[in-house]
């Protein structure tokens, strides 16, 4: 199976990228996850793509379309998901068909304290997606920040 794992922070000392190179580390021989960065995509402007999708947007869809499944890690930003990936979320429901359909996508996330666990489900909740039915973990940022043997929060 593979795996397109998508961090929605472009922090060099990320979390939730952390969360994806750990996810790679654990994962069973028959998973392959491949990182893609979101960094070299423009904001989405209807006028870009009506002239043509930039080469950084065709790399992102068509890193989707050879994938099975998307993971997403994202931090919660002021109660939501963060642009970076709510931008590359909408590049890729555009098109005939849409990168997104059908795929499956699961959702991870390293934040503060999250508030509202499905916000980050909402912009992948649309009808191209198929998200999975809830987020499998939501870690607290702050708790992978301390000291290995001291307590953890869930
Ligand atoms: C603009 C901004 C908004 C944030 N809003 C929230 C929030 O609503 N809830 C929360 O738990 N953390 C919030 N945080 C904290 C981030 O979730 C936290 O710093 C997280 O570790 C960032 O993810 P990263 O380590 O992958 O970059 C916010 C951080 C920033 C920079």
């Amino acid at each position: 199976m593979n795996i397109l794992g998508v961090s929605g922070s472009l922090r060099a000392a990320s979390f939730n990228t952390a969360l994806l190179r750990a996810a790679q580390e654990l994962a069973p021989d028959d998973v392959t996850i491949r990182i893609f960065g979101l960094h070299d995509l423009p904001l989405f402007n209807q006028d870009v793509e009506d002239a043509g999708d930039p080469p950084s947007v065709t790399a992102w869809k068509d890193a989707i379309r050879a994938s099975d499944a998307l993971l997403l890690a994202c931090p919660e930003y002021n109660g939501g998901v963060t642009g970076v990936l709510k931008n590359a979320i909408d590049w890729a429901s555009r098109g005939k068909p849409a990168p997104l359909t059908g795929k499956i996508c699961c959702l991870v996330g390293a934040a503060l304290e999250q508030r509202e666990p499905s916000a980050p489900r909402t912009p992948c909740g649309c009808r191209y997606g198929a998200p999975a039915p809830r987020p499998f973990r939501w870690a607290r940022s702050w708790s992978a920040r301390r000291p290995p043997g001291s307590s953890t929060a869930s």
